[in-house]
């Protein structure tokens, strides 16, 4: 079994990635590692965020690791929040808040198309490899849903009915920019 650091403590996030490794890795957080100290992420690109992440923890700990960076990109907001959605509203990073923020900033535009992009750095054996993941839709007029986390509620995927919010977990992963990024890792660890 192959262990790797995924460098994040967000429990949503372990736990959807888990469910997509299945057994075929020993996943372990920073938590895990001893690592309860705030990991750099100030950099203005995904890329940028999630490659200073995985440096981070390699340099300091010495574990092969990934680091994950995801934003919303609204076309019509210039790709905004983008690499500042998790505190759009402000410091408090609370989802609520940034759903507002971004209905409102919406208001009377009709344009509203979407895209989540992940992005992944992977650092193993002293080289960096990136993985990008997308799901194309739009933006919701209402928050509709219970499930997921962040702007789920207002993102409604090219060819679905539905918001990522009223998706369960699995039908989310086929689909998100996340898993899309994930499966992309994973292929690539298995042909190692
Ligand atoms: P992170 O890089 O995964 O921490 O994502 C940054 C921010 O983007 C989060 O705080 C959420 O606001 C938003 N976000 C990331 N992934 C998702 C998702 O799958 N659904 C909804 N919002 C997300």
């Amino acid at each position: 079994m192959k262990k790797l650091v995924f460098a994040t403590n967000n429990k949503h996030k372990l736990h959807e990635i888990k469910q997509m490794l299945g057994d075929n890795f020993e996943l372990v957080s920073l938590r895990e590692i001893g690592c309860t100290e705030d990991v750099p992420e100030n950099q203005d690109t995904l890329e940028g965020n999630a490659s200073q992440k995985s440096h981070f923890i390699y340099k300091k700990y010495g574990f092969d690791c990934f680091a994950d960076d995801t934003g919303l990109e609204v076309e019509a907001l210039n790709n905004a929040p983008g690499v500042y959605s998790a505190r759009y509203a402000g410091p408090q990073r609370d989802s609520t808040d940034n759903i507002n923020k971004l209905l409102f900033e919406l208001d009377k535009i009709n344009c509203r198309k979407a895209r989540f992009r992940t992005v992944i750095s992977l650092l193993i054996n002293g080289n960096e490899i990136l993985f990008e993941g997308i799901v194309n839709g739009h933006i919701l007029t209402h928050a509709r849903g219970e499930k997921g986390f962040g702007y789920d509620p207002v993102f409604q995927p090219d060819g679905y009915a539905v918001s990522f919010a009223e998706m369960n977990m699995e039908e989310k992963n086929r689909i998100s920019h996340r898993g899309e990024a994930f499966r992309k890792l994973i292929t690539y660890l298995n042909n190692l």
